[in-house]
């Protein structure tokens, strides 16, 4: 039986791997990750730990490891289908029979096309139809242009929550289609009826880097809650991956780009002329979003309410931003207001004000600074102590010694101690970093240590530069979606030198062409436990680039010249012409790559 793999999704986007996990193991946080005894071998120090925001779990002691689904297939010992419908009953989900993978691509298209089409409709809603009045006015008391309006592509449902979902019918879209973009329920009284998912509410299309629409936020014009209604994960879309308006910001950025926390702060930020403005949809800023920033520009200005949710929201932004080697500069939006409200609030001269705000923002670490500051007396010996201990903390994380050096005299002179106290706290600190990076970087090299690597892929032994290469190659692809997609256009399976990575090369390639994704929570479904096992190491111990296009140029560099290799076997079995014909493939391969 195969399992459709839009159900795999949805039912990992509502499992949490922490709740599953600690069923069976007991977790503790230890920095940004959970620790605990592995549940598959005996010890008495944790090494087992789940990563949350990848969603697996990795094993150091023994090397274990996978997605939730390799979890339950190793502690309950069932196979693949099995633990799916295991991990299914406990969060109550029927698993559906039968139906191909390959259907995903075609659904996907169809709910961009629904999507599309959904997207007019509650534009012309808006614009063209009495019954949007409201909405326009609403729109317009709120200080948008027509024509933003218009670029934005904003809309308006109807509170009779027939009108869409008849509209599409009639447009030849399947119920069961246009349930799975969300766009439509499904009544569960038994009468199977369908419904708008969205009514009375304005629309503002969420839309990927090519453009296609793949979700949409809903505001409501009273105060009833909630104030937006998201589109739910669907197969076209995943919030934690995508970012409002990037696919405009990508067009404008010079080396930085804006991150606010709401529609209207983005829209209200372009309009304004500041079209680098980018949100998150609903959730907490990701890994995964930093990333995709980082791939076209080096900095973000961080521009939250400037509400106790919005500070704790920008801690917690910079501790994603900074790992993924983006700089940062935090804007304070003053007297409590978001961008939007500030910009309006000066009328013509908001643009200008809120450009000298950018213009004068600090960066992260002087905003912490100050923030941490407010909380101290720093006429009081206690509390002056206290805010020098905790600030050395944050100037130790620093990498860049001229930079902590800097901060550090700062500090020393404002406060009046001694700089070469205050420089011992922060050395301190940066000892304490330095040994843990060290621990970090011997639990990364375990990976080329285990044994079981060489069994699985004999051929690694002997071509070991070739092998890294390969390795380093699959990591950013499980790591990059985007790269991903680059890659597989341009290397072939063959020229991987070493068997086992080929053949995990060909899987992901071909999950690529069927549409589907590859980072190491999708993939379950196409390798063993083992092998599993095997490529959460690779992961884990891949030690991430600044830019993982050009790296991967450097891999892929590296794999053709070892590729063009002859083994030592080669050269001494051959006969003569076989030797001649050998050295001349070498030399094309060689001349092909440069
Ligand atoms: P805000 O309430 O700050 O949004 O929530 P906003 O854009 O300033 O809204 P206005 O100005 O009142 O119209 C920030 C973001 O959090 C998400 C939305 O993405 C929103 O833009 N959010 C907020 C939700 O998803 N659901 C909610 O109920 C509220
Ligand atoms: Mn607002």
């Amino acid at each position: 039986m195969s399992i459709p793999d839009e159900f795999i999704q949805e039912l990992k986007s509502r499992v949490d791997i922490e709740d599953v996990i600690s069923n069976y193991v007991t977790l503790k946080k230890s920095g940004n990750r959970l620790v605990g005894l592995c549940p598959f071998h005996r010890e008495k120090s944790p090494s087992f730990s789940v990563n949350k925001s990848g969603n697996y779990f990795h094993c150091f002691g023994c090397g274990a490891g996978g997605d939730i689904i390799t979890f339950i297939r190793k502690i309950e010992n069932v196979d693949y289908v099995d633990a799916i419908k295991i991990i299914a009953a406990r969060a109550g989900m029927d698993v559906p029979e039968g139906k191909a993978d390959d259907g995903l691509r075609r659904l996907k298209n169809r709910i961009y096309e629904a999507n599309r089409e959904a997207a007019h409709f509650f534009f012309d809603q808006l614009m063209k139809n009495p019954a949007g009045n409201n909405a326009l006015k609403y729109l317009r008391g709120r200080c948008l242009s027509d024509s933003t309006i218009v670029h934005f592509g904003l809309g308006y449902s109807p509170p009779d929550r027939h009108q869409l979902t008849n509209h599409l019918l009639s447009k030849g879209f399947k119920g069961e289609e246009l349930v799975a973009a969300n766009l439509v329920l499904q009544s569960r009284n038994g009468s199977g009826k369908y419904f708008d998912t969205f009514s009375d509410r304005v629309m503002f299309p969420i839309m990927d880097l090519k453009g296609n629409v793949i979700a949409f936020g809903g505001r409501i014009m009273t105060d009833i809650k909630p104030k937006y209604l998201n589109t739910a994960e669907t197969p076209v879309f995943n919030k934690r991956k995508n970012l409002f308006a990037m696919n405009f910001a990508k067009n404008h950025v010079k080396g930085q780009i804006i991150l606010v926390e709401g529609y209207m702060d983005v829209i209200a930020l372009h309009q304004a002329g500041f079209e680098t403005a980018v949100a998150t949809l609903g959730t907490a800023l990701t890994p995964e979003q930093a990333n995709k920033i980082k791939q076209y520009c080096e900095e973000v200005v961080i521009c939250y309410d400037s509400d106790q949710a919005g500070k704790n929201a920008t801690l917690r932004a910079i501790n994603i931003l900074r790992p993924a080697g983006l700089r940062i500069k935090v804007v304070h939006v003053p007297n409590g207001k978001d961008p939007d409200e500030f910009i309006k609030s000066y009328g013509e001269q908001g643009p200008s004000r809120y450009g000298l705000l950018l213009e004068q923002a600090p960066n992260d670490i002087e905003y912490r600074l100050s923030e941490l500051r407010k909380s101290f007396d720093l006429n009081n010996a206690d509390d002056k102590v206290k805010y020098l201990t905790q600030a050395s903390d944050i100037l130790s994380a620093i990498e860049n010694p001229v930079e902590r050096d800097v901060y550090s005299s700062k500090l020393s002179d404002d406060l009046n101690v001694q700089k070469k106290a205050m420089e011992s706290l922060v050395e301190r600190g940066v000892r304490k970093e330095q040994e843990r990076a060290y621990r970090e970087y011997n639990r990364q090299n375990r990976y080329n240590k285990m044994p079981d690597i060489i069994q699985m892929n004999p051929d690694r032994n002997v071509n070991i530069r070739a092998a890294r290469a390969e390795e380093a190659i699959i990591s950013v692809m499980m790591l990059n979606p985007d790269v991903a997609v680059k890659i597989s256009g341009e290397l072939k399976p063959e020229e991987f030198v070493t068997g086992f990575n080929r053949n995990i090369y060909t899987v992901l390639l071909k999950r690529l062409s069927n549409g589907l994704d590859v980072s190491i929570s999708d993939v379950s479904g196409d390798f063993t436990v083992e092998e599993m096992s095997m490529l959460v190491r690779l992961i884990d111990s891949h030690v991430k680039e600044n830019n993982p296009m050009s790296a991967v140029s450097t891999y892929i560099s590296i794999l053709r010249e070892e590729g063009a290799k002859l083994t030592p076997s080669q050269i001494a079995d051959a006969d003569n012409d076989t030797i001649m014909e050998l050295i001349r493939q070498t030399q094309k391969k060689k001349l092909g790559q440069s």
